[in-house]
């Protein structure tokens, strides 16, 4: 079984005032069961290096230095004290023109800078509408998985983009079917697939965690809104060690 996984991702979120939910969620839950990703602005990934949890970039440049002005290279995440970056969230894919080839890039450069990358995959409404879901993630997972993957370095996260903030979160089966589909497509590709953690994000919550982490092939959550505050976060780790 994947070691599971609860990441918290805090968006375009918080100020170094903020980082005293990263205490607040260290006297509960310092040493969890279960591993323990924040991923803070990359503003404040230096101030976060008291923390015993896992700090990751919510993004990075295909390259490791150069003139790009305003960007992260994975190698300055790592230097600053991550451990971890998201590649290919959906708000990056639709608000940055974000391909698949281009998440692959970043997915790499996070591995050739020692970083667990996050690669993150799912359907928008209409294409959960239009009954073509499953073809979607198919082709995501092709075209933005590195050759190189393996269960150390990558996790996968299914985040249906028609459930990112909105409330709405799939059902159980449908959850279960596109993770199962998923461990499927990996095991084609990874020898290691058993071992590839995936995550499922999309309006968890405190309240929908326990049966969201009961679904097979659900090894934990990436969490947004609900990851800002120790207060909403810690049931969701607890619900996690608990599954
Ligand atoms: P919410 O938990 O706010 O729906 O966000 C999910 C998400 O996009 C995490 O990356």
């Amino acid at each position: 079984m994947p070691r599971k996984l609860a990441a918290g991702n805090w968006k375009m979120n918080g100020q170094r005032a903020n980082l005293v939910e990263l205490q607040k969620l260290e006297d509960k839950h310092g040493d969890a069961g279960v591993d323990i990703l924040i991923c803070p602005p990359a503003t404040l990934i230096s101030g976060c290096e008291d923390t015993p949890f896992d700090i990751g970039g919510q993004d990075c440049h295909v390259n490791q230095s150069g003139a790009h002005t305003g960007d992260v290279s994975a190698d300055m995440l790592a230097d600053a004290g991550a451990s971890y970056v998201l590649t290919g969230h959906s708000e990056r894919r639709t608000d940055h023109g974000e391909t698949d080839a281009i998440v692959a890039a970043k997915s790499q450069a996070a591995y050739d800078a020692g970083l667990i990358a996050v690669i993150c995959i799912g359907e928008t409404l209409a294409e959960r509408e239009g009954g073509t879901t499953l073809s979607v993630i198919d082709t995501q997972l092709a075209g933005s998985i590195p050759a190189a993957a393996t269960a150390e370095n990558t996790v996968i996260a299914y985040e249906p983009v028609w459930a990112i903030g909105t409330g709405k979160v799939p059902t159980l089966d449908q959850i279960g079917e596109v993770h199962a589909h998923i461990r499927k497509q990996l095991a084609d590709r990874f020898d290691d697939a058993d071992e590839m953690r995936i995550l499922y994000g999309g309006s968890v919550k405190g309240s929908n965690a326990a049966d969201i982490f009961g679904v097979p092939h659900v090894d934990g959550a990436l969490v947004g809104g609900a990851s800002l505050k120790a207060d909403d976060f810690s049931p969701i780790i607890s619900a996690l060690e608990q599954a």
